[in-house]
């Protein structure tokens, strides 16, 4: 039996070979993964990564593609997405729960009707609950470990557990399941505090307008490169004199830095050859190395 009829077999989401990851990403760029499984439930998911494990398959899981640089190249092995039903908000009491798919910045909004707190720093990023808590995604306003009660995962054996807050190893941007890739989120749970709606959403309209001016609109993965401690890395590559910049289709964007946008077809060669080329200059004028915020995947 080829490996494609068992995938069939087990998900019942699009199940694919050679799938091109451009347009699974927001920065459109991307080469083909061998195979690609959207899968609809923690059931489907189990028997999946059984299956991966016991016949010794890469893989790796995508969110909403909104942090991702992945290479021309494209993906060895299977991609693994999760479908609609992960894409749930659940709100009972003070407490959300809320599928790995769904949009971050929904929760927030949901979290707001409900006059709930606890999701305003992190309600104004892109990106899915998957990947805000593999990112701790959040700003100055705050981050999403704060309210983080708890993380639902299917591990790649096939089983389903719970993590506790202090289990999830948040840092700054970075939380344990950017190292350990033996598990998969599936659902977050979210403590949240008692908070005025109205007042709530006020802040996450007049922070998305604000964003909306200050930031590039486009095909962009967000901030390519983590703040050093202290700094502002779209200050530092401004003040390198590199906005503008550009290599095939991808350039620095003039009106923030620290967005390397793909601005016109540009591949994911074009991209990573910039923000190396921005990296070496930065490194050169300020004698600060940047670190990358999106995550490479593939060969480079
Ligand atoms: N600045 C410049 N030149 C630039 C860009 C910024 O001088 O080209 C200055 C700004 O004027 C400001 C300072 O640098 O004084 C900080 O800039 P900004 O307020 O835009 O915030 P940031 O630190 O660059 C962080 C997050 C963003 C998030 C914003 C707003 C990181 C790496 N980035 O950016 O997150 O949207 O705050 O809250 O922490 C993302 O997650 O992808 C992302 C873009």
């Amino acid at each position: 039996m080829a490996l494609i009829d068992d995938l069939r077999r087990i998900a019942s989401g699009r199940v694919a070979q050679d799938e091109p990851m451009a347009g699974y990403t927001t920065l459109g760029v991307g080469g083909p993964a061998d195979y690609f499984v959207e899968v609809m439930s923690e059931d489907e998911l189990s028997s999946l990564m059984k299956y991966v494990t016991e016949n010794g398959l890469e893989w790796m899981i995508i969110g909403d593609g909104a942090n991702l640089l992945i290479s021309d190249k494209g993906i060895r092995g299977i991609v693994i997405r999760l479908g609609e039903e992960f894409s749930k908000i659940e709100v009972d009491g003070m407490r959300i729960t809320a599928g790995s798919s769904a949009r971050i910045s929904k929760v927030a909004d949901v979290a707001a009707k409900n006059d709930l707190s606890g999701l305003e720093g992190v309600g104004t990023v892109p990106g899915s609950v998957g990947g805000a808590i593999v990112m701790n995604a959040g700003t100055h306003r705050g981050y999403i470990d704060e309210v983080t009660h708890s993380v639902r995962v299917v591990t790649y054996t096939g089983e389903k557990r719970v993590l506790s807050k202090a289990e999830c190893g948040f840092t700054y941007r970075n939380s344990r399941f950017q190292w350990d890739r033996t598990m998969i989120i599936t659902y977050a749970v979210f403590n949240m505090r008692r908070g005025d709606g109205a007042a709530i959403q006020e802040h996450l309209d007049s922070v998305r307008k604000h964003r909306a001016e200050t930031q590039p609109q486009g095909k962009s993965a967000g901030c390519f490169f983590k703040n050093p401690t202290g700094l502002s890395a779209g200050k530092l590559i401004e003040g390198a004199g590199c906005k503008g910049w550009r290599e095939g289709g991808a350039v620095v964007s003039g009106i923030h830095g620290n967005f390397i946008m793909n601005a016109d077809n540009a591949t994911a060669t074009d991209l990573y050859m910039l923000a190396e080329r921005v990296r070496d200059q930065v490194r050169e004028v300020h004698g600060i190395e940047l670190e990358y915020e999106v995550r490479l995947i593939g060969e480079w």
